[in-house]
């Protein structure tokens, strides 16, 4: 198998199984919004995060499409996109009448052609990408000059330590999800099989996740499951820029292979994995339980970055 092909494979794998979260994604606090109050939070942090507008704003994997139905009603001009049609599908009915438009595809390299932004948004989704860094670097590729990244994203579980808590991811990609320690954590969701050794179990914290569970992961030679091993933690500095076969160097970033960042990636990770791109960097912390509908016990931040 090409490795072209290889990463077809895997990111159709990881699209099914967040597509299978589709349905019960917003049943999370922070996804669906639906309590005023975490809501409220949201729409203010977002407020805070983006200069004055009306923006053109790209939300990477934008999931049922809540943080962009917020940023709509701020009058911004949104584009969505996600890997999983289901959940695009559920994004375009929430957004219906706002003039935003949620496309499918892979987040890593949006089909977005030549257009630029003002501002790309992505929450709880680099945990996800085979090879982060290469999506960083094309990212910033998307902005007008003067423009702004906001990744909100959080260290759910760390390879010597992946605790049960899962913030919706699918499985043990070891993100919010539901299994390697993600914010989140639907324990009965699809999957919910711990999935191999940097699995963990059916999310106890609970978290931003609620994703599809499952048992896709787990293996660290390939699947779209979670060897956190090879991440970047601890080495920021090293490969990034690019994924196999492209611009190269995210490691793990291979067919059906592991996710450099699953369970999360630290504050101060991403900022080095950014610092090469960026003119400046901010972190804001969000420990606040208003924002995700409970106490939390990790690290959750937001970082903005502009070029
Ligand atoms: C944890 S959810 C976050 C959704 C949304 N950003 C939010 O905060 O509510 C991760 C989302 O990323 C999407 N996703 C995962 N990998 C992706 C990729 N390579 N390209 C586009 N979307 C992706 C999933 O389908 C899912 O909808």
């Amino acid at each position: 198998m090409s490795v072209e092909t290889g990463k077809l494979y895997a990111m159709k794998s990881i699209a099914e199984l967040w597509d299978a979260a589709a349905d019960t994604f917003d049943e999370e606090a922070d996804h669906g919004l639906r309590d005023p109050a975490v809501r409220a939070a949201w729409s203010a942090r977002l407020a805070g995060w983006l200069p004055d507008g009306p923006l053109d704003v790209l939300d990477l994997g934008c999931g049922t499409g809540s943080l962009a139905l917020l940023l709509a009603e701020q009058g911004h001009r949104v584009v969505g996109v996600d890997l999983a049609p289901r959940m695009v599908a559920r994004a375009r009915a929430k957004l219906a009448g706002t003039g935003a438009s949620v496309l499918v595809g892979d987040a890593a390299r949006p089909p977005v052609g030549d257009r630029r932004f003002d501002v790309l948004l992505a929450r709880h989704l680099l945990w996800t990408v085979p090879a982060p860094g290469a999506a960083l670097s094309r990212w910033t590729g998307l902005l007008r000059p003067g423009g702004r990244l906001v990744l909100v994203e959080g260290r759910w579980s760390t390879p010597a330590n992946v605790t049960p808590g899962g913030c919706g991811g699918p499985g043990d990609l070891g993100g919010p999800g539901g299994n390697a320690g993600g914010p989140g954590g639907d324990p009965g969701g699809p999957g919910g099989d711990a999935g191999g050794t940097t699995g963990g179990d059916a999310g106890s914290r609970g978290g931003p996740g609620g994703g599809p569970g499952g048992d896709a992961g787990g293996d660290p030679d390939g699947g779209p499951g979670g060897d956190p091993s090879g991440g970047l933690a601890g080495d920021p500095g090293g490969g990034l820029g690019g994924d196999s076969g492209d611009s190269g160097g995210d490691p793990g970033g291979g067919p059906g292979g592991e996710l450099p960042w699953a369970g999360g990636v630290s504050a101060a990770d991403l900022v080095a994995a950014l610092r090469p791109l960026v003119a400046d960097t901010r972190v804001d912390p969000l420990p606040d339980p208003v924002l995700w509908g409970k106490e939390i016990d990790d690290e959750r931040y937001a970082v903005v970055a502009r070029i």
